[in-house]
């Protein structure tokens, strides 16, 4: 018996049968792992790579971790795609298959049209041992019929979504890059047709893994341990992995460096220099650590609302005798809620990167598109406005304080500043595109062309225009 099997994540399978001769499991660990994670997904509403990433799969085999990585992102990726393909070869409405039967479906599907390496019968005869181990075995000779017809007739995604992707029309773009078309018309009106079609196919893409080097010796470390990097395209402390697994690396767990979007690493950037900050939403830290590593004599608070996430934080922010120099030391965490901050002191630097739709990070999360409802933007709006004011109450005379989101939607960025400056005129917006240039003449922003990263005098990077996650950051000063 295979170990992982034994570990499956969602408890809905306990064990994976045996063939009774050999003792070769039904199902490969990677698409055991696979089914549980997009079930847990839709079930649940988990996000996959929080699932991918945890403990529970830390002990699969570094191979199998990554096929299920593959079919786990691209089954979300491409799922509007892979649905209609089951819709044209079953009798059946997709409504009314049991979710078991439908994750399996899905799976098999993608391997089907994306996966040429593996073969149709071993793609089909695992999806339908799937759904038996999930005690829907009557459901086995329906899943094998669909597959079979989906098989005969299959086109592999990248021709029909690049030859439908010409731009033409906005819908026509939503259905052939499997985004929900209301998401794609907001980018095209916002950011226009050209800037839509890259972010749609940034998001259908595998991104590349950026890390933040935590000292200078990282690098040498990580190629130690036989990890090959390029560098990254914002920061000069940034590094593109090209090969290797870095996560199962010693110099990973020891804390040489962080695994972070440049995107984000930049947001962390423009906070500066500080001797008391305050980080308002921090988990899972990688801003709070930024942070710290800059300012290793400044006192750090970072709060989160949920217990268990700011346990995770530290975790992730506990000094590491190994990272010396990374400056983790003073940094005290608060469980609370920052739409009603516990403190009287003040801080010269506060960061409120708020929850968010997260629009401007599918590539890496793309479950997010299929469950997010316009409605939701409101709601949104006005949880991440009480965080800012609440947050601007703690800004000290001269201080500053950057509001942060990593969404594309108006409703959560510009707006949100707009009604927040409305309530309270004591603050003026720091033009972004200075901070910027001040970064690259100290050698830390190596983009050459700093305008390309703002919007007025806003930071607003976009996934596929540049090559990081869509994150925007405003500059708040308290006069
Ligand atoms: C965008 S994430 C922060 C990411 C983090 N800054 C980083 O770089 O790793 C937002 C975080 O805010 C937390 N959060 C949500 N509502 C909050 C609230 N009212 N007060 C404090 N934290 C909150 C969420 O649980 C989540 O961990």
């Amino acid at each position: 018996m295979n170990v992982f099997s034994t570990r499956l994540a969602s408890g809905i399978l306990s064990t994976v049968k045996t063939k009774s001769r050999e003792s070769r499991p039904a199902v490969s660990p990677a698409r055991s792992a696979a089914f549980d994670i997009l079930f847990r997904v839709e079930r649940d509403s988990s996000y996959a790579s929080e699932l991918l990433h945890s403990r529970t799969y830390d002990r699969v085999a570094q191979a199998d971790h990554a096929l299920a990585m593959e079919l786990v992102l691209g089954v979300l990726r491409w799922r509007s795609l892979l649905d209609s393909d089951i819709a044209h070869s079953s009798a059946q409405p997709l409504e009314k298959l049991d979710l078991e039967v439908l994750t399996a479906l899905r799976l098999a599907v993608y391997q089907l049209r994306q996966l040429s390496r593996i073969p149709a019968r071993a793609a089909i005869h695992e999806s339908v041992e799937l759904v038996k181990r999930a005690r829907k075995r009557s459901a086995a000779p329906f899943v094998n019929a669909v597959l079979r017809k989906v098989a005969a007739g299959v086109e592999p995604i990248p021709r029909s979504f690049e030859s439908s992707m010409d731009g033409s029309s906005v819908r026509t773009l939503g259905a052939s890059s499997a985004h929900p078309p209301w998401l794609v018309e907001r980018w095209a009106e916002a950011y226009g047709l050209e800037v839509a079609l890259k972010i749609c196919q940034y998001n259908q893409s595998i991104p590349a893994t950026a890390i933040r080097l935590r000292r200078l010796d990282s690098e040498v470390k990580l190629r130690m341990e036989g990890i090959e990097l390029a560098p990254g395209a914002l920061l000069s402390s940034a590094r593109l992995v090209h090969l290797g697994e870095i996560r199962r690396t010693a110099a990973f767990r020891s804390g040489f460096y962080a695994i972070q979007d440049e995107a984000s690493q930049l947001v962390a950037a423009l906070v500066g220099h500080a001797a008391y900050a305050l980080d308002c939403c921090a988990a899972p830290g990688g801003k709070t650590a930024a942070i710290a590593d800059r300012n290793p004599e400044a006192n750090i608070v970072a709060v989160e609302l949920h217990p268990h996430r700011a346990a995770l934080l530290q975790r992730l922010l506990r000094p590491q005798p190994s990272a010396q120099g990374a400056g983790t030391g003073k940094i005290q965490i608060v469980a609370a809620d920052a739409r009603d901050l516990p403190f009287a002191a003040k801080f010269d630097r506060v960061l409120a990167d708020v929850p968010c739709s997260g629009t401007g990070t599918l590539s890496r999360n793309p479950e997010i598109k299929w469950r997010l409802a316009y409605a939701d933007l409101a709601d949104l709006q006005q949880r991440q406005l009480s965080i800012l004011r609440s947050a601007m109450n703690q800004v000290a005379a001269g201080g500053r304080l950057i509001y942060s989101t990593c969404s594309l939607e108006k409703e959560e960025n510009e707006n949100v500043i707009d009604q927040a400056l409305a309530q309270d005129p004591s603050f003026r917006v720091v033009d972004c595109r200075l901070e910027l240039r001040k970064l690259q003449r100290e050698g830390e922003l190596i983009w050459p062309d700093p305008s390309t990263l703002t919007r007025g005098c806003y930071l607003r990077t976009l996934p596929g225009a540049n090559a990081c996650d869509g994150f925007f950051a405003a500059i708040l000063e308290k006069l």
